[in-house]
């Protein structure tokens, strides 16, 4: 058939628009737990379920009670033994981490999370997104306790694992591996598959504001399912940090559950005090801190209109950063005094040279997490940009999208 205009404007569209559909489940913020939480259906759970959104986990977890209430599989079924982080995939002896298939009554166990199970599962509160044959893990309740109340479970987008919602999506509907994920205090949005088919002017932008970085290979005992990427150095106002104790290059891990930025100890001291440099020369005055934060102050007189330094996280290149400034550097605890949003991790707290950037710091930031291509695209604070997360939920619509 010879090509008609309407052919002709299609393929032009198509070539202009991102076409791979994509599919949005809305996001809000638990008001005490600071956790994101996403609405989905799981079979055979008659209520709708509220899960907290774990960038780092292998896969959906749900408090199964009675234990056997959903679908479970053998453990030399095909879902099962596919469940295995591919071997060729992460480090070496890496295998066995994600699921550790077969206990001594033969079923298919989630390491760290329990039985593997399948049930069909709808996500979003306007049940937009269905997922035939999900396979989720049933978690006790002694691996879920640390939820605030009302989350029933949590759900994964684990880099390497193919028991991942966005694999499993992915996997079903041929979509691209990739989701996006923007947060914010009130709404938010997780994208699922390709960028799809919206024309709104603020997603297109957003699209067309996004920087890229390469996400690191976990190095042996790190989880090969959380997302990480190199800093080749922190900059207060331009100013390198400089530690005795750690040097760069740092890590840093992308985390949806730790609810601020933390720091180990060594570098936090060294950065606190570069930091209150800035502030208490910027006219502004220590206070009482106000927890969980450490540093707090209130403008003197003198104040600057805009006190707060610019936090520079470099990334590849002097030309690639992810800066921290205003709103996303700064928590107001009351109508005078502003706390430094980043905290000190204290005894115990991950590797030395980790930084974890926490969901507080994520907010207003558009991120493309390519777990195919290994690439996290980030796009400036949308508040430069004029917009926000939460515009863009209301901007997008899931037909739109599909
Ligand atoms: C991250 O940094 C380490 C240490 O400098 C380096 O070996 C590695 O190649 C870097 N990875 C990427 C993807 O840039």
């Amino acid at each position: 058939m010879a090509p008609t205009h309407l052919h002709l404007h299609l393929l032009l569209l198509s070539l202009l628009l991102p076409l791979t559909p994509a599919f949005l489940l809305p996001l809000s913020k638990h008001p005490s737990s600071l956790h994101y939480l996403a609405t989905s259906y799981f079979t055979p759970f008659p209520r709708p379920l509220h899960l907290v959104l774990d960038l780092g986990a292998p896969s959906a977890s749900i408090r199964c009670s009675p234990p056997g209430i959903a679908r479970r599989l053998p453990c030399r079924s095909l879902p099962c033994l596919s469940a295995r982080v591919n071997k060729d995939d992460g480090p070496k002896g890496e295998d066995d981490r994600n699921v550790f298939c077969c206990d001594e009554g033969s079923a298919c166990w989630v390491r760290g999370v329990g039985e593997l199970v399948e049930g069909d599962a709808v996500f979003g509160s306007s049940k937009d997104l269905r997922v035939p044959g999900f396979l989720y893990g049933c978690a006790s309740n002694a691996l879920l306790s640390g939820l605030g109340s009302g989350i029933q479970g949590a759900l994964g987008l684990g880099r390497r694992s193919r028991v991942s919602l966005p694999f499993q999506v992915a996997e079903s509907f041929g979509t691209s591996a990739r989701f996006s994920l923007c947060l914010s205090s009130s709404s938010g949005v997780l994208l699922l598959g390709g960028r799809g088919r919206s024309s709104s002017p603020t997603y297109m932008s957003i699209l067309k504001s996004l920087t890229y970085t390469p996400l690191i290979t976990a190095s042996s005992g790190d989880s090969p399912h959380e997302y990480r990427i190199n800093l080749s150095s922190i900059n207060i106002n331009g100013i390198p940090l400089s530690s005795n104790s750690a040097s760069p290059p740092y890590l840093a891990k992308l985390s949806t559950t730790s609810p601020y930025t933390t720091m180990p100890t060594p570098l936090y001291k060294a950065f606190s005090a570069t930091f209150l440099d800035a502030m208490t020369s910027a006219g502004m005055n220590l206070v009482k801190a106000v927890r969980p934060f450490a540093l707090c102050f209130e403008p003197s007189r003198e104040a600057q209109a805009d006190p707060t330094p610019a936090i520079d996280m470099v990334l590849q290149s002097t030309m690639v950063k992810w800066t921290i400034q205003g709103k996303s550097l700064m928590v107001r605890a009351d109508d005078r005094v502003i706390c430094l949003g980043i905290i000190d991790g204290g005894v115990g707290f991950g590797q030395e040279d980790e930084v974890v950037i926490g969901g507080y710091q994520l907010e207003d930031v558009f991120m493309e997490f390519d777990f195919g291509r290994s690439m996290l695209g980030f796009s400036p604070s949308l508040a430069s940009m004029g917009t926000s997360c939460e515009e863009l939920a209301w901007d997008l619509s899931p037909k739109d999208l599909s």
